[in-house]
């Protein structure tokens, strides 16, 4: 027996233990630090728009509300247009810095263009200042076309529901305007289905709270930011975690979310099968924001939030965000 085996079988157990968790903070830390500076360095918190990706990002992010807005079936005429100058000047900026290649960047032309043009039609006069800005944007966009968000009848929105997996996935989409209510047999169907998740090692993490009580769906959106506009609507409101109690080392510290994130997938695929309408809703919580959802039902304490669903009934008709997906040659490097 060596001496480091010698010196733990001698030491108390709870010593034993000290001795463990200083270890195990020490790891942690350090871990954790790797993540935080690689996410302080290169997300948008710190540094804005030193490269392409950060104010694409902001782009993206500013244009989905506009275009969230311009879906929305009672839409106000006039509606964000803090964010529609937010998002005007990054493009400009954007242009001036790193060109007009972007896929993204052209699509967020499109949005701007489509809230101009939808407002025009409706012989709404927005603010000088704001027309002139765009223009000043759109000025040699002769031909842009302005996006269209998709009406939608519920039959074409389930037409392909038993289709090949290609046209089935391409006819998902978040659906943000529900009606009517789902059965919980249905939402159960779908859990039973995504059960079929691949997860690491099979440890299978993931774990579903269906809240079906008006006042608990309202209370639990009311920390989620995203549900503007649309949340009240909803019939249920899933709330998946991930128990992180199958986890054995630090290597694996974000794995419960690769796991979750596969199973959420999973999920929104079952619950399209099984013709529920769905939207994921981000849990890009703060600490005090987690604790405040786990005031307002039970979430066992070792498991972790990785997202919330609002799901509801299929209108006949609905506006569907557009959500401009990528050509796949953008984002594909074979090494
Ligand atoms: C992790 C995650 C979080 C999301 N959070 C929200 C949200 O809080 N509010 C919302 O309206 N949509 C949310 N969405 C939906 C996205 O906006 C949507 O998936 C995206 O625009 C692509 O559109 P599609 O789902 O129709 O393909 C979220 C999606 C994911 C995957």
């Amino acid at each position: 027996m060596n001496v480091k085996e010698l010196v733990k079988r001698l030491m108390p157990e709870v010593v034993l233990n000290k001795v463990k968790i200083l270890k195990f903070t020490k790891i942690s830390n350090r871990f954790y630090k790797y993540d935080s500076d690689r996410f302080l360095k290169h997300s948008n918190v710190l540094t804005k728009w030193n490269n392409p990706e950060k104010l694409l990002g902001q782009i993206i992010v500013e244009y989905h509300a506009i275009e969230k807005g311009l879906a929305m079936t009672n839409m106000r005429l006039g509606f964000g247009k803090n964010v529609l100058i937010d998002l005007v000047n990054h493009c400009i900026l954007f242009k001036n810095l790193f060109g007009t290649d972007r896929e993204q960047f052209k699509y967020a032309l499109r949005v701007i263009a489509e809230y101009k043009s939808v407002h025009r039609n409706e012989k709404f006069d927005l603010e000088d200042d704001l027309i002139d800005l765009i223009d000043k944007l759109l000025l040699k966009e002769e031909d842009l076309e302005p996006s269209e968000q998709i009406s939608m009848t519920k039959e074409s929105y389930l037409e392909h529901t038993y289709s090949s997996f290609e046209k089935f996935s391409s006819n998902r989409k978040s659906l943000r305007m529900f009606e009517g209510s789902v059965k919980i047999e249905d939402i159960e169907k779908a859990v039973s289905l995504a059960q079929n998740a691949p997860s690491a090692c099979n440890r299978q993490p993931s774990r579903v709270y269906v809240l079906q009580e008006k006042e608990l769906i309202k209370k639990a959106l009311e920390v989620q930011n995203g549900n503007r506009g649309f949340g009240h609507l909803s019939d249920k409101v899933i709330v998946l975690t991930a128990e992180l109690g199958g986890y054995l080392s630090m290597n694996e510290r974000n794995d419960v979310y690769v796991n979750g994130g596969i199973y959420a997938m999973n999920l929104l695929y079952a619950l399209h099968y099984y013709q529920i309408g769905a939207c994921p809703l981000n849990w890009c919580a703060s600490p005090e924001q987690d604790l405040k959802l786990r005031e307002i039902f039970e979430i066992k304490e070792s498991e972790t939030v990785i997202l919330m669903i609002a799901c509801g009934g299929i209108p006949d008709n609905f506006k569907l965000v557009t959500s401009h997906k990528d050509k796949y040659k953008n984002i594909i490097k074979v090494i």
